[in-house]
This record gives C-alpha cells, structure tokens and sequence, in this order.
C-alpha cells in the first residue's frame, strides 16, 4: 500500500480544512473586510437620513463579519487535531516509506517542500491557538498582536502552497506520474 487509508483520510480532511481556513482569509479581506463595509454602511444610512459615526460603523461591519469569523477557529481547532494526527502518523503508519536518497532531485524538492509545509501548519496552529487564548496565557495584548502579524504574514505561504500543490499534482498525473492523484484516493501504487 504507497498510501494507508488513515493517511489518504488524513489527505483529504487536512485539504478541506485548510481550503476553510483560506476561504475565511479571503472573506475577511474581501467581501466582509470591515474597512469596507464600514464605508458602505455610513453611505447607504447616511443616503437614507441616517448619520452614523465611523466608529458607529466600524463596529457594525465587525459584527456582520462575526460569524463569518467563527470558523477561522473552527477550522483551527480541527487543524490543531489533525497536525497531532499527522505527527501520530509519522511515527505509526505504515505507507510505503521511500528512501529519500533514491530519489532525483525534482522528488527531493517535492518532500522537502511538504517537510516545509508541516513545519508551517505547526507555526499556524500553535500561533493560532496563543492568539485565541491570550488572556489565559497571560499574554499583553500588544504581544498577542505581533504574533498575529506574523500568523498573517505566513499565512501567504499556505496560500501560496496549495495553488502549487495542486497544480503540481495536476502536471506530474498527466505527464510522468499518471495515476498520482487516484493514489491519494485508492491509495495502491502507480504500476
Ligand atoms: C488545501 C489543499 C491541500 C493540502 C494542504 C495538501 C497537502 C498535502 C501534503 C502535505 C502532502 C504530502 C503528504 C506527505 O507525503 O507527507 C500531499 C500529498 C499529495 N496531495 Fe495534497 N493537499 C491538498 C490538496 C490536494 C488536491 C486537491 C489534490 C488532488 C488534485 C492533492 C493531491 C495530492 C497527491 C497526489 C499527493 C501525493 C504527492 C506525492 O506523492 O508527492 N492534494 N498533499
Ligand atoms: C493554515 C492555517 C491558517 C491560516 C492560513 C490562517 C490565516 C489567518 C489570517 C490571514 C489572519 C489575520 C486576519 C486579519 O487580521 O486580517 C488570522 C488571524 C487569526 N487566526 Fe488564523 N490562520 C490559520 C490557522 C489558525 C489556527 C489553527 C487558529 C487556532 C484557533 C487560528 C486562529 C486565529 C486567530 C485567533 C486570529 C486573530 C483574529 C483576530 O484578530 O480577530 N488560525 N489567521
């Protein structure tokens, strides 16, 4: 078996959710940024006889993005528990394991770049989970938000992977890999 089923499960429960915690990002910086919607929302009142303040409106805006928001942590809690399944996995499952040195440097880039990515989605879920929690860490408020600058800025990275994953994965199955994709669902190898 090149894939158990728990790691194939694994696969594609850790896809949706990150695709989740990305839709989230993109909601929160597009369609329901406050900055925006606060604008929209003086406007419109204000084109109906109601002034508002832009603190007034920022607040509004804020809450129509509330629950939107809520599943960025959702997601995060569900990413916590999969990055501990994922480190389970490594040292338990019993997938075909491939000798790294067999491998032509274009497989080597490919492993070292998803070695990359997990060391990401641990920064994320463990930056994630302080800023939720840092009252109860006893963190200052400015500390909390620097570390979310950075769970931010890294944020680009996972959004910036996945595209690449994906279209990767799409290449090598219709060039030299054919059957790459179905592996990750059958979990048989490739002839
Ligand atoms: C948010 C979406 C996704 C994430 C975060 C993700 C993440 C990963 C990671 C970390 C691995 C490496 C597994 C390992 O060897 O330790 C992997 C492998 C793989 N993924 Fe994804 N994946 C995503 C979506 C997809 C999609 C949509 C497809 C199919 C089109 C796909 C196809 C594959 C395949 C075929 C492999 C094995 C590739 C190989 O052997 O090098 N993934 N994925
Ligand atoms: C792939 C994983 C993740 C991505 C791409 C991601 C993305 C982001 C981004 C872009 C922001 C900044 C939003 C903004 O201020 O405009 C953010 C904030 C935040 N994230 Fe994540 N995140 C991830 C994982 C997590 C996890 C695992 C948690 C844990 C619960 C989490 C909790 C938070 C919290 C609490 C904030 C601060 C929200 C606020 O200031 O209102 N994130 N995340």
């Amino acid at each position: 078996m090149k894939y158990t089923i728990q790691f194939r499960i694994w696969h594609w429960l850790n896809a949706i959710v990150i695709l989740g915690l990305l839709a989230t990002f993109f909601l929160r910086k597009t369609f329901l940024s406050w900055r925006t919607n606060s604008e929209i929302l003086m406007t419109k009142l204000s084109e109906v006889g109601i002034e508002i303040t832009a603190e007034q409106a920022k607040m509004l805006a804020k809450a129509v993005r509330a629950g939107m928001w809520e599943w960025h942590i959702i997601f995060g809690y569900a990413l916590a528990f999969l990055v501990l399944y994922r480190i389970y996995l490594f040292f338990a499952d019993t997938s075909e394991k491939v000798n790294f040195d067999s491998l032509d440097m274009h497989h080597k880039a490919v492993k070292i770049s998803y070695y990359l990515f997990y060391a990401i989605l641990l920064f994320m879920t463990v930056s994630g989970l302080g800023i939720h929690f840092y009252q109860e860490l006893g963190m200052s408020k400015d500390f909390a938000g620097s570390i979310k600058d950075i769970h931010e800025n890294v944020a680009y990275v996972v959004a910036v992977f996945v595209p690449l994953h994906i279209a990767g994965t799409f290449v090598a199955d219709a060039t030299d890999e054919k059957g790459l994709v179905s592996t990750m669902i059958h979990g048989k190898k490739i002839d």
